[in-house]
């Protein structure tokens, strides 16, 4: 199994999918660690209950994002991670950290991108009065929200949506997808060439519509 790296942020409930997920006896990928950039992220506390190590990296310990990023890497090395999956991290990384980590590194974001990159996207959707939302995978490449996509997950914007509530819907969509996408790129059904997502095998049926 591809032993993987979680980096969150907060309430880490796409990375619980993950790691409900990586339960399963047959899937390919195994969470090694969880990294949380804040000590009091309550992803944390999930994690140790399922006794997964669990470490806060606080990024205002150190002197710059370098620092910060090079301690993440050392605890990701130190627990033989191979595939990180961004969850709720909401640092923006150095390209150098990427660079590190280039084609092994993945992230969920709350949109069909290449729609509404960056922050409030259910609020920038709903403002624009969309009728299909949804929730991208995608590889990290320097360029916020830009790399190769690797599975995509779509769901309707409902009259009288507000952000809350397209976001819950949304957000059940991510606890789909996630492991979906995670189990494509940990087999090597999903990866990256030439600066786009090849898909082979028999795990890379699209993720149905949600
Ligand atoms: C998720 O909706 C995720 O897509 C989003 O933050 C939420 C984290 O929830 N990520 C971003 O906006 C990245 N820019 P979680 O901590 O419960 O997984």
């Amino acid at each position: 199994k591809c032993p993987v790296g979680v980096l969150i942020s907060g309430r880490g409930s796409n990375m619980a999918a993950l790691v409900e997920a990586a339960e399963a006896p047959g899937y390919p990928a195994r969470i090694a660690v969880v990294i949380a950039n804040k000590a009091d992220a309550a992803g944390l506390d999930f994690a140790r209950a399922r006794g997964i190590p669990a470490i806060a990296v606080p990024h205002r310990d150190f002197a710059d994002k370098a620092a910060f990023e090079t301690a993440m890497t050392a605890e990701l090395e130190r627990h033989g991670v191979e595939l990180v999956c961004l969850a709720g991290f909401m640092r923006l990384l150095s390209p150098v950290f990427i660079e590190r980590w280039r084609d092994r590194l993945i992230n969920i974001h709350p949109s069909l991108l290449p729609a509404y990159r960056g922050l409030h996207t259910h609020e920038r959707a709903l403002a624009d009065g969309v009728r299909v939302a949804g929730c991208t995978v995608h590889f990290v490449v320097p360029e916020v929200d830009a790399g190769p996509i690797v599975a995509q997950a779509a769901v309707p914007v409902m009259p009288g949506d507000d952000a809350d509530a397209l976001s819950a819907r949304v957000l059940a969509a991510e606890h789909r997808l996630y492991p979906h996408a995670l189990a494509l790129v940990a087999s090597g059904a999903a990866r990256v060439e030439g600066g786009a997502v090849v898909l082979t095998g028999v795990g890379a049926a699209p993720a149905p519509l949600i």
